[in-house]
This record gives structure tokens, sequence and C-alpha cells, in this order.
């Protein structure tokens, strides 16, 4: 199998202020990962148009959006920050993967069932290739690893069958071209960690989401140290004590969140947690989470309030970012083009 490089592409939805789910799930790996890897990370804009969204409201969003991901730790001299739509190779290699793709892969997609809900047929045609955007992001940079939260898993297995298939039946033209026996690295879901599945502060069994309705069900990353406070405090919880050992965290949806939201807030393990509290009831626990989410969430929200008095500063970033992208995935593009027969006058 050929070897490609490693590096590392992600993205987020600029659909709403980012929550403790987005935090803890991904953006803690995005992080760590500029330690060992090239990193790529975007503000998918041309995927949260797949539902529909106030132009102005898009705008501020992203603005809004990457300013979190620096506020959290994403260093724009190391990493490539920067919106998808500033990168036309995303709808370009879109293009050629929906006719790669297959309907039956893309109607499994549980994400689009639960999003076009009852009324399919009303869905946006964008909300059912969505996968295939993505899959599009990843390739267009030949990215091997893909940090995101457990929710992700299915499209990124759909990201892998796309390269898969294009692989396979552009193996000939591949070859012919220079490019030895696959074009496409098969992209690694990189999902780890205590917290890759937050759950619902009021539901244990669903997940954490912007689209709850009820603010109570999750923190927002812009949430000030009350907000963050009452909402542990009203967080749905069993009456038992914590157990001392992971075990004891089964069947016991709520108590099994707020340890692991814990562990990932204070980068140690539920097993480290449970040593600690293992045997206190959750009137203990509780204000000492919210203290620890407060301690780590109030010093980003403080930097993204102080990025975000300065948009310019922010575009900037998004300017340089998307020069870099487009240096990596233009020639990329290029070969796609040659591969699967697209002429490209003067080549
Ligand atoms: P999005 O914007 O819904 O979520 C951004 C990231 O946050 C993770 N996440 C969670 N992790 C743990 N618990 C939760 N409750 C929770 N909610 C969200 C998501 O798994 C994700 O990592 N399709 C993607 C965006 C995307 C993308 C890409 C990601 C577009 N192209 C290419 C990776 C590579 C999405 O909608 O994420």
């Amino acid at each position: 199998m050929t070897k490609f490089p490693e590096r590392v592409f992600s993205g987020m939805q600029p659909t709403h202020s980012l929550h403790l789910g987005n935090y803890l799930g991904a953006m803690i790996n995005w992080v760590k990962m500029q330690e060992t890897h090239d990193c790529i990370y975007c503000v998918v804009d041309m995927h949260a148009l797949t539902v529909w969204q106030e132009p102005e409201e898009l705008v501020s969003n992203s603005r809004e959006l990457a300013a979190a991901y620096i506020a959290c730790g994403v260093d724009p001299e190391r990493s490539v920050i920067f919106n998808q739509s500033a990168v036309s190779a995303h709808a370009e290699l879109a293009w050629v993967f929906n006719c790669v793709a297959r309907m039956g892969w893309l109607s499994r997609m549980t994400q689009f069932k639960e999003k076009a809900g009852k009324d399919r047929e009303n869905a946006s045609v964008g909300l059912f290739a969505y996968p295939t955007l993505m899959a599009a992001d990843i390739l267009a940079y030949r990215a091997t690893h893909v940090p995101v939260g457990e929710d992700q898993k299915q499209h990124l297995e759909l990201a892998r069958d796309i390269a898969q298939k294009f692989n396979n039946d552009y193996s000939a033209s591949i070859a012919a071209h220079g490019h030895g026996e696959a074009y496409f690295p098969l992209p690694e879901p990189f999902i780890t960690g205590p917290a890759t599945r937050v759950m619902s502060l009021r539901d244990g069994t669903k997940k954490m989401s912007k689209s709850e309705a009820s603010d109570l069900s999750r923190i927002n990353m812009t949430d000030d140290a009350d907000a963050i406070a009452q909402k542990f405090r009203k967080a749905r919880t069993d009456p038992e004590p914590l157990p001392s050992e992971v075990e004891g965290l089964k069947e016991r949806a709520e108590a099994d969140n707020l340890v692991g939201i814990f562990a990932a807030l204070r980068d140690t393990t539920k097993a480290d947690v449970l040593a600690e509290y293992g045997g206190r009831g959750f009137a203990e626990f509780k204000p000492v989470l919210a203290e620890l989410a407060v301690e780590r969430l109030s010093p980003i929200a403080a930097e993204m309030r102080r990025l975000l008095a300065d948009p310019a500063e922010i575009d900037a970033v998004l300017a340089r970012g998307a020069d870099r992208a487009r240096e990596i995935a233009g020639p990329i593009i290029d070969e796609v083009k040659d591969i699967v027969g697209f002429l490209r006058p003067g080549h």
C-alpha cells in the first residue's frame, strides 16, 4: 500500500457558538495534534448552508468560530485556519465524489435521516450529499488523520469508502499518471479521550447538541460562570453516590457523562476521577465540576471576546489560511482532473 505523509484535517460548522461537546469531543485533540502534525482546521460554511442560514448570521458565525478555534489554542502560525467556501477545491472535488459515491451509501447515513426527519422530500440536495463534501474536505489535502467526536464516525467510514472506490475505479489512470497504486489515503478517524460523546445535561441518552431546544442541556463556550454553575447544578443525575470504579458507571448514563466531562476538562481518565471522588454524592461533585469548567472555559471566552473586537485581524488570519490551503489543494485537484480525464487546456 502506498505510504502517505501524515496530515491532519478537521472542521466545524459555523451554525452556532461552540459547546462543550465540540470542545471536549474534538477541539482538545485538534490543539494537541499541532504538537506532532501539520494540521488544517476549516470553518465549514458550505456544510452550514445545507440547512437555511441567514446570510449576515452566517458571516458573523464564521468569524466567531474562527475566533473560537484560536481562543481554544489553534495556533494560526503553525496550523492552517480558513473557511471552506474560500477554497474552490472543496466544491470541485465534492462533484467528482458525488459521481463516485452511491445513492445507497448516502441513504444509510444516520445524520441525514435525523436531520431530514420525516419530511425527506423537502430536505435540500446538499443535506443528502453532505458526506461527499466532507470526504472532499479531507481528501483535497490527502489528509490521513481526522480528529472528531464519536458522531462523525459513520461519515469518516464513508470518506474511506469513497477514497477506496476512487482508487479502484481509476487504478489504471492513477498508475499511468505516475501515482503508484493509490491516489488517496484512507483517512483515519481520531476519536479519543474520556468525552468523545458528551451527552445532554438534561437527558443522558441524547448527545449534547446545538439543536436541542433547552439551553440548560448544554454548556456553551461563551457561558459565564453563573450560567455554567446553574447548568451543572440542574443537570440530571441519579440519587446514588459516585462509584469507585469505571464499571460502576454502566447503566448510569448521566453519572458517566459528568465523570467523562470532569476527566476531559482535567486531562485525565475517568478511573482517576473515580479514584478521587468515588463514594461522594452529586451535591459535592457538581460544584467542583462547575468550578473546574469555569476555570478552563472562562479564559477561552475572554480570549474570544478580545479577538472578536478586531474582526479585521480574524479576516486576515482566514485570508492567509485560505492562501496556504489553496497551495496544498491546488496541485491535488489538478492531478485528480488528469486522473478522471478532465481536459486541462494547455497542460
Ligand atoms: P459539527 O460542527 O456538528 O461538530 C464539530 C465537532 O464536534 C464534535 N461533536 C461532539 N463531540 C462529542 N460530543 C458531542 N455531543 C459532540 N457534538 C459535536 C463533532 O463530532 C465534530 O468533530 N460534519 C462535521 C463537520 C465537518 C468535518 C469535515 C469534520 C465537515 N467536513 C471534515 C471533519 C473532517 C460536523 O458537522 O461537525
